[in-house]
């Protein structure tokens, strides 16, 4: 066991490093983007504004990299700029290009937006290859088989059915296969496969939620077949070109997988300095050539495989994967018009759990959008930076004899506790990625402020002598909706920027380590005048709602 890999450092645990390099897939340039590709973006990226967040700002650590991009080679996207009669080149430029709109509008802040045309990719790619070659895995043999375009992969006489209509697929994805001869390239996967399982086996969360390691244990527990990693050019003249054959191009997976790498700056000796990656984020649609050939791929190449797999599951319509290869997809776009990118970042996250999967639904975004961000946390805000209670907009002092006299009540009590173990507990979920958890505990936080700022009746005071008490609430409620501003940052970066903005919340005190329960001593002044974070959707009559739900975007299918 582990026969290449006594050279390569010792594996570590993704949970203690310091540095951080979070990944998303490259996406298939056939088609435009969904609410999936957005989801997963969408997920790499609240693990990276929580590792700045939580990140000391230390010099001699490497910044935290955060990679994404657009897979840009293959059958699959030669066809699908042939069906719309555009030059290969032009049309994967236009494709790309709207995924870099996407996640700008949704603040995905990536490091780096990498695409498998760029020339240093191509480069990272023959490098790569050379490496693999090196190590003796790569041999060159007449290959038949089952190959799948959607999926860009040999598919052996196990993972294949007929369907219905008596046509050849995939049993996993139930795309259609095709008979292809030709003179391949191999890899030599066999011969990595107890290296895989020990590398898999040697951390308990390898591959997070525990279900997809199991999965990926099965795929293990028989000997698995040589790969192919080239294709000929006269079929596949859209890729790398092998380095030492012009007659073939590079497998497309293969290709792709290396993206990981071009983003660290491989092959130039700088890579190590951030290599591995902590955690790479996946649809369980690519556990195999993640969980699989990739850790195969590197340790051949004596190169550490990523610390950590989160795998998360698929948002469905009407029970079915939402797939652009399908006539069922939601267009992020379009649902951003309606209810803004925020709220759809928040739905996503607060709705999304990475081990099953989700059914998109308006009726339930609306639901959660205005019970959440419009009642609960917007209406908070206003009630208490509005004139009516805070005439002089102001974060008011805090008087602590009425301060010992509050926490009598039952309701500040409660009040307080949740404040006081919000932190820790928001922390632990972030660092399981169950951002539905986080998002859970600032709610019922907020619940219980909304319970103590009605229970405490502050609009009573207003015209009374008893001005402590009311600027003690409004000082104790806008602690709360501080802690909850700081901790929303990596699900709402926006909304939580304004919330903090408002609260006059200095932009370098918005870390973390700003989290210690801290009652304003002194008053200081509120900023701006508007404090409506979330304006209420309005929903369409029944009748439309459920003739619209879920609004689908045809694309024409090109699989
Ligand atoms: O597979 N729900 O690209 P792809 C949730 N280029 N997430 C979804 C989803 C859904 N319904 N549909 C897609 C490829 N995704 C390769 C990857 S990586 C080296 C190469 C997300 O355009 C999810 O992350 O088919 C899934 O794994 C990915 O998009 C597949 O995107
Ligand atoms: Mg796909």
């Amino acid at each position: 066991m582990w026969k290449n890999l006594h050279q390569i450092r010792a594996f570590r645990s993704g949970s203690n490093d310091r540095f951080s390099f979070v990944t998303t897939p490259i996406f298939y340039v056939n088609a435009a983007p969904h609410i999936g590709h957005l989801y997963s973006a969408i997920i790499a990226d609240a693990i990276h504004r929580f590792n700045v967040l939580t990140s000391p700002a230390a010099s001699h650590l490497e910044p935290p990299i955060f990679s994404t991009g657009t897979d840009e080679h293959g059958t699959k996207i030669q066809l699908a700029a042939q069906a719309h009669a555009v030059p290969v080149a032009t049309y994967c430029g236009q494709i790309s290009d709207q995924y870099r709109k996407l996640f700008r509008n949704f603040g995905v802040d990536y490091t780096r937006f990498i695409r498998t045309t760029d020339p240093d990719h191509v480069s990272a790619v023959q490098c790569f290859w050379q490496a693999l070659e090196r190590s003796g895995s790569v041999y060159s043999a007449n290959y038949a088989g089952w190959y799948c375009v959607p999926d860009e992969t040999f598919l052996t006489d196990s993972q294949l059915k007929e369907n219905d209509s008596g046509v050849k697929v995939s049993v996993e994805s139930g795309h259609p296969v095709e008979w292809t001869e030709e003179t391949n390239y191999m890899f030599k996967l066999n011969r990595h496969q107890d290296d895989v399982l020990y590398w898999i086996k040697h951390c308990e969360d390898r591959i997070v939620p525990l279900k997809f390691r199991k999965i990926c244990l099965d795929f293990l527990q028989e000997p698995l077949p040589d790969i192919s990693i080239s294709r000929p050019k006269s079929r596949v003249s859209w890729g790398v070109e092998v380095p030492s054959d012009s007659t073939q191009s590079v497998y497309v997976w293969l290709d792709a997988l290396v993206n990981y790498l071009t983003v660290t700056g491989f092959p130039h000796i700088e890579h190590q300095r951030c290599w591995p990656p902590t955690v790479q984020v996946l649809g369980k649609d690519i556990l195999k050539f993640h969980g699989i050939y990739w850790p195969a791929f590197l340790i051949a190449a004596r190169l550490e495989p990523p610390k950590q797999l989160l795998v998360h599951s698929h948002w469905t319509v009407d029970n079915q994967k939402m797939s652009k290869s399908k006539l069922n997809v939601v267009d992020p776009n379009e649902r951003a018009a309606l209810y803004t990118h925020e709220g759809m970042r928040y739905f996503l996250l607060r709705e999304g759990v990475a081990h099953s999967d989700g059914n998109y639904s308006d009726t339930k975004i609306i639901r959660i959008l205005n019970a959440e961000l419009a009642d609960t946390l917007g209406n908070l805000l206003s009630r208490c930076c509005g004139k009516a209670l805070n005439p002089e907009a102001v974060v008011p002092s805090f008087d602590q004899e009425t301060f010992q006299e509050l926490k009598s009540l039952d309701t500040t009590k409660r009040l307080l506790d949740l404040l006081q173990a919000l932190p820790e507990k928001c922390h632990l979920h972030y660092r399981e990625y169950n951002f539905y958890l986080v998002v859970d505990s600032v709610i019922q936080l907020l619940h219980a402020a909304n319970g103590f700022f009605e229970g405490t009746t502050p609009w009573t005071l207003k015209k009374s002598e008893d001005k402590p008490r009311l600027r003690t609430i409004l000082n104790i409620t806008m602690e709360v909706l501080r802690q909850a501003g700081i901790i929303l940052q990596p699900i709402v970066p926006v909304m939580s920027g304004q919330l903090l903005d408002k609260l006059s919340v200095p932009r370098k005190r918005r870390l973390w380590s700003d989290l210690r329960v801290n009652f304003a001593i002194t008053e200081r002044s509120l900023m701006g005048s508007e404090a409506i974070l979330f304006r209420r959707i309005v929903a369409p009559k029944e009748e439309n709602v459920v003739k619209k739900e879920p609004k689908m975007k045809k694309i024409k299918q090109k699989n």
